[in-house]
């Protein structure tokens, strides 16, 4: 005959152990029932409304200029740290990268890019460009965004399949509406669904929550998408979606200082949630950067020019290459007062 003891006893070891089976699977993994209820090849419908051509790794993009090994290391470290920053109440999640023509934003960006994604802290970028076909339109990039989002993090993608299920015609909404149904909506029912999960796992199991999401959007060149209004448009979404998301995203949005940009900080929105900005074009290191970069471009020229074999020996001087980084810094100068 069992005691009142040991059937209460077996009822918690039999409730404990379905517990664990039902915690202890991996987010990455597992298997969402909506998936079966809405069975949308999700990655396929966004990839076809999605501007690639902008993306981090495009082919239209090969090559793209990344900075100079050993250039930009202060502030690259410190935009990997704020990246990965574990804290919740960093003061901000929103970064505005400003700077002059050419002062190297788009290359940084490139840069910080491919090391997040080594990292597999990349969730989402894009880089628009004035010039290159099929990457000004800003209308785009909310759905790529989220093609990005639903590639790198597979726990939203049975989310945005439900929104898209109830919305065919998203694709033809408004980028406020996009914006929530594919970003923020999808995000945060994920939050939702799994708090329970981590819940138990933290508080019964003393597990570590297995959640990984990586973190880092870029867009880049947001003065180059094709039209003013857009622009802003976009950087009011942005500080929007900050506003509701409940993941630690960070976003960088890199621009030139555009009057109109500018004036879109003055919104309200920008009193809810905490930002920040760096000019680049006052980065501390620019002097030691064109210093190694020019040392490495004239080494450069010895070794492949014909008549390299010719030059004397130091070239330039260390006087004339005092004159050239002093010149180089003035034309920056001018560029950053421009
Ligand atoms: N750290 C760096 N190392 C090597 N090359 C660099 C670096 N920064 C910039 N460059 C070079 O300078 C050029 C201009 O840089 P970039 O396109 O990043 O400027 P930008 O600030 O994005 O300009 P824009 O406002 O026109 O978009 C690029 O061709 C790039 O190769
Ligand atoms: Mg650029």
């Amino acid at each position: 005959m069992l005691t009142q003891a040991k059937v209460r006893y077996r009822t918690t070891i039999f409730l404990q152990e379905k517990l664990v089976k039902m915690v202890c699977v991996d987010d990455r993994t597992r298997v969402n029932p909506l998936v079966y209820k809405f069975p949308l090849d999700v990655l396929a419908i966004l990839h076809n409304h999605s501007a690639l051509a902008g993306l981090l790794d495009a082919k239209e993009r090969f090559d793209a200029p990344k900075c100079d090994p050993s250039t930009r290391i202060g502030i690259i470290k410190k935009l990997t740290n704020w990246v990965e920053s574990e804290s919740q109440s960093l003061p901000s999640s929103l970064l505005w990268l400003h700077g002059p023509a050419g002062v190297g934003k788009s290359a940084l960006m490139q840069q910080l890019g491919l090391i997040m994604q080594e990292k597999g802290n990349h969730a989402a970028s894009y880089f628009f460009s004035r010039t290159a076909v099929g990457r000004s339109d800003g209308n785009s990039l909310i759905v790529t965004l989220a093609y990005q989002l639903a590639m790198n993090f597979p726990p939203i993608r049975a989310h945005i399949a439900s929104n898209l299920n109830k919305n065919p015609g998203i694709f033809s909404l408004s980028n406020k509406v996009k914006m929530q149904l594919l970003v923020v909506d999808p995000i945060d029912k994920l939050c939702a669904t799994s708090f329970w999960k981590r819940f138990f796992r933290e508080r019964f199991l003393r597990l570590r929550s297995t959640m990984q999401i990586p973190r880092l959007v870029i867009v880049d060149g947001l003065d180059e998408c094709d039209n003013q209004d857009i622009q802003s448009d976009i950087l009011l979404l942005v500080a929007h979606a900050i506003s509701q998301l409940r993941l630690p995203l960070r976003f960088i949005i890199a621009s030139r200082p555009e009057a109109h940009l500018l004036s879109s900080f003055n919104n309200s929105i920008f009193d809810k949630i905490s930002y920040t900005h760096i000019n680049l074009g006052e980065d501390g290191d620019a002097e030691h950067d064109i210093f190694l970069f020019l040392t490495k471009e004239f080494k450069e020229i010895r070794l492949n020019h014909p008549l390299g074999r010719l030059l004397p020996d130091p070239w330039p001087t260390p006087a004339q290459m005092d004159t050239l980084v002093m010149n180089l810094q003035e034309d920056l100068y001018i560029l950053r007062r421009c």
